[in-house]
């Protein structure tokens, strides 16, 4: 969480770090704030509470010169947003800038050891803790800044991607990082920095991503230096990366997450290119190739994941289960990290991430490579910590996501698990030749069925102005579609604040049967061939009781059409990747009842797109 942004140059720098800011408000938006040191060498920090617009009001008629500058988005994990907490901090002389991602665990002790030594503090942040830590030993052992930092981050425990600044020096920044996203972007004589470097995709394509314990040196005019925490020079590679401005635009939408939606029957294409055959319908994932032995030796599938992710991960299992035959557990990363689990060396571990910086996937990721398993990874955001600390893996290939709502991520991974399912399958030889040419013939056709599903985007849009006062909603689904409910009430629940509860529709009369009213809007997933008898007993339930269904069918399903109140009609495939066209109308009923409520879809409150912090 929170979005961090620095520049050295020849140009100004403020305009620079505050469209990276813009871009990276996705990350954290409760505050925000800049330090700059002008051309006199004097240290200005501006910062408020708000967005980053808040902030481009408050600076109107600041000194917001100089050619050297570091700036932040906040999400607030110390201390409440306001403007004391925002970063950057001073430390106490105000000689030091400091911007923060992370969270520094040992700040208490640090912090009462300097209030022994006489410092005050303004915030209640760790990261004034750290900047101030800075300052002390870069009096007490009067040495350069950067050494300073070097010696404060031996003494810090956490997550950190900092970036430093000092009054009088307008020739250097010192950034490090420790589990938390940074790199550094390569222009003419100048450098940036970013937590995620398509926010600086306009000035530069070379990237230096900086690694777990090193200290990044920037100074004016002079090669880029690294070092690690125990002062030995660090090697770095030139990372080119191939990303348009138009995918980090609106492109006329009024919001992200709309276009995100309709982009998807081009991400898709993007996803399978060059994985499907569309001449002999073979999938070949790179990924699997090169790692055969490893997959056809694997006793165990243990997926690791969050949110979004972790519901893709549902389907996954299912789909590897069917088609590999190899037993699937699907872990919130979150859980498995702090559950001391059971972890095998033939054991394969797939790490499924949007981001690739979510930190309990990164954490889980550390100990199943610790236990000696073999760790893939299912990522979008081409550099970033997972896909770098993965074995191997297949990226989504669906462009930035930046609407904090997951949708044209989901939709990927799910096409990537069912080409991993069907190219394990094949190796393993577990799969019947027919199942293969069915699922990969369907996965070339994907894109245009969802184009279809996405034609009904105005009916969706009716049915959300029905549904936008609800105060509850129950999504049920059977099978692969008791994921797409978990999705469909998450999207619902982040971007509206309604309450909505996902279920494997059997389970309902388990208990949550006792919630059917009127009043409360159910949307069954009924898309399965395989539980279609099942889900229609499942809605008799019910209707029974006076329920309302809203409920995604196969186009045709006459059976059901009776029986719901509402229905929409999506196009057959085979059950596997019915999942990947049967979200799309979930996602766009979420997109519109928010709208309808007046919300703020792509920035919901209280959420940040990456979660870098446990
Ligand atoms: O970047 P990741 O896929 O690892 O993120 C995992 C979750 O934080 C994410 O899916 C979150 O649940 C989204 N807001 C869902 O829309």
């Amino acid at each position: 969480m929170c979005g961090i942004v620095g520049y050295m140059g020849d140009r100004k720098a403020c305009p620079i770090l505050i469209k990276g800011l813009h871009r990276l408000e996705y990350r954290g938006y409760d505050s925000a704030g800049v330090a700059m040191v002008n051309a006199d060498g004097n240290l200005n920090v501006f910062k408020c509470r708000g967005k980053v617009d808040d902030l481009e009001e408050y600076l109107k008629g600041k000194d917001d010169s100089g050619t050297i500058g570091i700036a932040h988005t906040r999400w607030a994990t110390h201390g409440v947003p306001d403007n004391v907490n925002a970063h950057p901090h001073y430390s106490e002389s105000e000689n030091i800038a400091l911007i923060h991602n992370g969270i520094i665990e040992n700040y208490r002790v640090l912090k009462d050891a300097l209030i022994q030594k006489g410092f005050n503090f303004k915030s209640e942040t760790d990261s004034e803790v750290l900047c101030n830590l800075i300052e002390y030993i870069r009096n007490e052992e009067k040495c350069e800044l950067a050494e300073a930092v070097r010696l404060a981050l031996n003494k810090v425990v956490g997550a950190y991607a900092i970036a430093v600044l000092e009054k009088g020096n307008n020739d250097q920044i010192v950034a490090a990082r420790q589990s938390s996203p940074m790199c550094i972007g390569l222009g003419e004589d100048e450098f940036f920095i970013s937590s995620d470097a398509a926010s600086i995709i306009d000035y530069t394509n070379e990237f230096v991503y900086v690694n777990d314990g090193e200290i990044a040196i920037l100074r004016r005019h002079e090669p880029l230096k690294i070092i690690n925490l125990e002062n030995k020079d660090a090697e770095f590679n030139i990372t080119n990366l191939d990303l348009s401005i138009s995918q980090l635009e609106k492109g006329g939408y009024p919001h992200f997450m709309l276009k995100e939606i309709f982009e998807q029957p081009d991400t898709l294409v993007d996803c399978i290119r060059g994985r499907v055959s569309p001449e002999t319908a073979q999938v070949i994932l790179s990924g699997v190739l090169d790692n055969r032995e490893k997959f056809i030796a694997a006793k165990r599938i243990i997926f690791v994941s969050c949110g979004t992710s972790w519901h893709a991960s549902l389907i996954g299992e299912h789909l590897i289960e069917d088609l590999c035959r190899i037993p699937v557990e699907v872990e919130y990363a979150s859980e498995f990290r702090y559950r001391n689990p059971i972890i095998h060396s033939d054991d394969v571990v797939i790490a499924v991430s949007q981001s690739g910086e979510t930190a309990d996937t990164l954490a889980a990721i550390r100990i199943a490579k610790e236990a000696g398993a073999f760790v893939y990874g299912i990522c979008n955001v081409v550099g970033s910590s997972i896909a770098r600390e993965t074995h191997s893996g297949s990226y989504i290939h669906v462009g930035p996501e930046i609407g904090v709502a997951s949708t044209k991520a989901f939709t990927g991974q799910v096409t990537v698990m069912a080409m991993l399912a069907l190219a394990i399958g094949k190796e393993r030889g577990t799969i019947d030749q027919d199942v293969y040419e069915k699922i990969a013939k369907d996965l070339l056709v994907l894109p245009e069925k969802m184009t279809e599903v996405l034609r009904q985007d105005s009916n969706i849009s009716d049915l959300a102005k029905t549904f936008t006062y609800a105060h509850n909603f129950m999504y049920l689904g059977r099978g692969y579609n008791y994921a797409v409910a978990l999705e469909g009430a998450l999207k619902l629940k982040e971007i509206s604040y309604i309450h909505a509860e996902g279920l494997p529709a059997a389970e309902m009369k388990h208990g949550p049967i006792a919630l059917i009213d009127i009043e409360l809007p159910v949307v069954v997933i009924a898309t399965s061939e395989k539980t279609h008898e099942k889900t229609i007993s499942n809605i008799q339930e019910i209707k029974a009781r006076g329920g309302r269904i809203i409920a995604i069918i196969r186009e045709g399903d006459t059976q059901i059409k009776k029986l719901a109140d509402w229905v929409i009609e999506i196009p057959a495939l085979c059950d596997y990747l019915m999942p990947v066209i049967a979200v799309i109308p979930l996602q766009l009923l979420a997109y519109y009842v928010a709208v309808y409520k007046g919300r703020n879809v792509d920035q919901p409150r209280n959420l940040a797109k990456s979660v870098t912090v446990e």
